[in-house]
């Protein structure tokens, strides 16, 4: 029996009640392969603010990078947004990706064809989107040098710094191709390069780590560009690689390809996943923690259920176990049952607790 030691971060907001809904069917994928996924609770956001003083304390990133994964649910709340707090829920969230070594975040975007009436965009657009993005997590603005604010005789200034490395350019669009590798083998290197400094290092360096992959197609596109093809040909994009910042902006954008943000799973990190390697990570959903929802039992546990997935084929090397959490997911929307997020009429509404009961009893 294979074991597998987990550390549980369910946050803020409805973080918990998504995170619960995980859970119940990773029981369900231990019980029906033969596994037993140890778990270890912690705390990070807001509740760590409230009981210890800090977002992420050092024994709870000792114990996420001790084990096998980390499932995280959602960070953040009004309770914590004064902006002149000195420390943030988000603050855990950063120190985690830096202190585990994330540095590449996989975001997919997939449109279930049953809930392509849900979105804002037309469906002939919409059908078939099955996109990835790679975003750089620990480089960029967010931690760039020199970052501060200061005072001059003229008024105030403040600076953050777009700094990229070769070597950390270089091992995320690893990840592009590696990615790019095992599906339509095109891979779009998003960039700004006809204004940024870092951009033209950044496109460099892509095209010298495509010498390696000859059978992968690079295309560069700028970042303005790019936000206009995912509204206008999402179905062209396939592997996306980008910087952390464009990253962040983009993949907000391309949530809304796929209705509800409820839907969409993500991973972070700390390797190039390649076949058979298994690598540490942390999985969460993309949606925040929507105060307004918690403890109503109505929020939607697919992101987290399908992140969970995630973790079971990169960090875990479970990708069968990982196909049929997807498999059981597909079964439950198509068998017409839905969250408030993504009903419409003559289907099923159910509640975060239920829609977790269901998905389990299909894996
Ligand atoms: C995300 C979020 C975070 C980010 C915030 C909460 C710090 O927006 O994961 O995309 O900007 O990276
Ligand atoms: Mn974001």
């Amino acid at each position: 029996m294979a074991s597998f030691n987990l550390t549980v971060l369910p946050g803020d907001g409805i973080g918990p009640e998504v995170t619960n809904e995980g859970i119940k069917v990773l029981k369900a994928v231990g019980e029906k392969f033969g596994h037993n996924f140890n778990l270890k609770y912690d705390l990070i956001g807001g509740i760590a603010i409230d009981e210890t003083g800090e977002a992420l304390t050092k024994d709870c990133l000792k114990l996420c990078k001790k084990s096998d994964a980390v499932l995280l649910g959602a960070v953040g709340g009004p309770k914590w947004d004064d902006p002149q707090a000195s420390v943030r829920p988000e603050d855990g969230l950063l120190a985690l990706r830096k202190g585990m070594g994330l540095f590449a975040n996989l975001r997919p975007v997939k449109v279930f064809p049953m809930l392509v009436d849900s979105t804002n965009l037309k469906p002939d657009v919409i059908m078939g989107v099955d996109l990835i993005f790679v975003r750089e997590l620990t480089g960029g603005l967010y931690f760039g040098r020199p970052k501060k604010r200061w005072r001059t005789s003229r008024g105030r200034r403040a600076v953050d710094s777009m700094v990229y490395s070769e070597q950390e350019i270089e091992r995320i669009v690893r990840v592009g191709f590696e990615l790019a590798r095992t599906r339509r083998k095109h891979l779009i290197s998003v960039d700004k390069a006809n204004v940024l400094e870092s951009s033209r290092l950044w496109r460099q360096v892509a095209i010298e780590v495509s010498e390696d992959y000859p059978d992968v197609e690079l295309e560069h596109m700028l970042v303005d560009a790019c936000s206009m093809r995912l509204i206008q040909n999402p179905t062209y994009l396939d592997v996306l690689v980008t910087e952390n910042t464009f990253g962040d902006i983009l993949t907000d954008e391309a949530s809304m390809l796929a209705g509800s943000m409820g839907m969409l799973p993500s991973a972070s990190l700390a390797g190039v996943p390649q076949d058979g390697v298994k690598i540490p990570g942390m999985y969460e959903p993309i949606h925040g923690s929507a105060p307004r929802r918690a403890g109503l039992d109505m929020a939607n546990p697919c992101a987290l259920i399908l992140s969970a997935a995630m973790m079971l084929r990169y960090s875990l090397g479970l990708p069968e176990e990982a196909k049929s959490i997807e498999q059981a997911v597909d079964r439950v929307l198509e068998e017409g049952y839905r969250t408030y997020d993504i009903v419409a009429e003559g289907q099923k509404k159910v509640g975060t607790r239920q829609m977790g009961d269901l998905i389990a009893a299909r894996v």
